[in-house]
C-alpha cells in the first residue's frame, strides 16, 4: 500500500485531544476518578484522522481500542495529563480539543501503604490539579483551542463562562442531566459556542455527532488560520 497524501478539510494539520477520565491515588490500591468512557474524544479522534488530520490522543484509562491511524499516549492522572499534552502540543499542533473528564482535586498526598480503617469517619485533604486545558489556550503559541462544558443546569450560561475566562476559540456544551445522553452513554446532544455564533447538534450516536463536530471546528479554524 503507497500511503497517498491525505485530503479532507483538516489535511495537513496536527491535531492533539485529550480524552477519558483521570484517576487520582489515595493509596496503592485506590483512587478517585469519574464515569467518563472516552467515547465522545475517541470518536473525535477517529472523525479528525477521516478529516485529514495527524491525531495524537492523550488518553486516561478506558476500555477503547486506538482509532486506525491515531497515535494513543496513555496517562493516570491530572498532572500526567498536562505534561503529556504540553509534549504533544509542543512537537506542533493546529488544532487542540480537550474532552477528558479531568479530576478538579487530587489527594495532596498518597499513602505508601494501603489505609487501614481505624475510626467511623474518615476525611480526605485534596489540593487542585492543574487545568490542561487552560494552560495550553494561554500559551504565546496556542494552537486553535476547543473545550468541552459538560453541565447539569444554566448550560448556556457556564459555557459561554468557560470560553470566555479559559480565552477558548470553541466551546462544547453538554446537559449530563439528560437520561441517556453525555456521560458514559453511546448518544450525545450539544451546543456549540464560538465568539461569533452557535450551533446545536443532535441528539445522535457521538459517531455521527464527532464528524459533525470536526467539520464545525474545521470550518472556523480555516476561517480564522486560514
Ligand atoms: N479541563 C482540563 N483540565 C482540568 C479541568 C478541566 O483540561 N483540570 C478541561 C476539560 O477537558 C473540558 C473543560 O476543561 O474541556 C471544562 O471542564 P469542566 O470540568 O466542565 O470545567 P472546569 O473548568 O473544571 O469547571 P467546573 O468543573 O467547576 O465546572
Ligand atoms: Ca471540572
Amino acid at each position: 500500500l503507497i500511503a497517498g497524501k491525505a485530503s479532507g478539510p483538516l489535511a495537513g494539520r496536527r491535531v492533539v485531544i485529550t480524552a477519558g477520565p483521570t484517576r487520582e491515588p489515595i493509596d496503592p490500591v485506590r483512587y478517585i476518578s469519574n464515569h467518563s468512557s472516552g467515547k465522545m474524544g475517541y470518536a473525535l479522534a477517529a472523525a479528525a484522522r477521516a478529516a485529514g488530520a495527524e491525531v495524537v490522543l492523550v488518553s486516561g484509562p478506558v476500555s477503547i481500542d486506538a482509532p486506525v491511524g491515531v497515535e494513543v499516549r496513555g496517562v493516570m492522572t491530572a498532572q500526567d495529563m498536562l505534561e503529556e499534552t504540553e509534549r504533544a502540543v509542543n512537537e506542533g499542533c493546529d488544532l487542540f480539543v480537550a474532552t477528558a473528564a479531568v479530576a478538579d482535586y487530587r489527594p495532596d498526598t498518597c499513602a505508601g501503604d494501603k489505609i487501614k480503617k481505624s475510626n467511623k469517619s474518615m476525611s480526605l485533604s485534596l489540593v487542585r490539579n492543574p487545568d490542561t486545558l487552560a494552560t495550553i489556550a494561554a500559551r504565546d503559541d496556542a494552537p486553535f483551542t476547543v473545550g468541552f462544558a459538560a453541565e447539569t443546569r444554566d448550560i448556556e450560561h457556564y459555557a459561554l463562562d468557560k470560553l470566555t475566562r479559559k480565552k477558548l476559540n470553541m466551546i462544547v456544551a453538554n446537559d449530563v442531566s439528560a437520561p441517556g445522553l453525555g456521560f458514559n452513554s453511546d448518544n450525545n446532544a450539544v451546543t456549540v459556542f464560538w465568539p461569533e455564533g452557535h450551533e446545536s447538534i443532535g441528539p445522535g450516536s457521538k459517531t455521527v455527532l464527532a464528524q459533525r463536530l470536526i467539520a464545525l471546528i474545521a470550518d472556523q479554524l480555516t476561517e480564522k488560520a486560514g
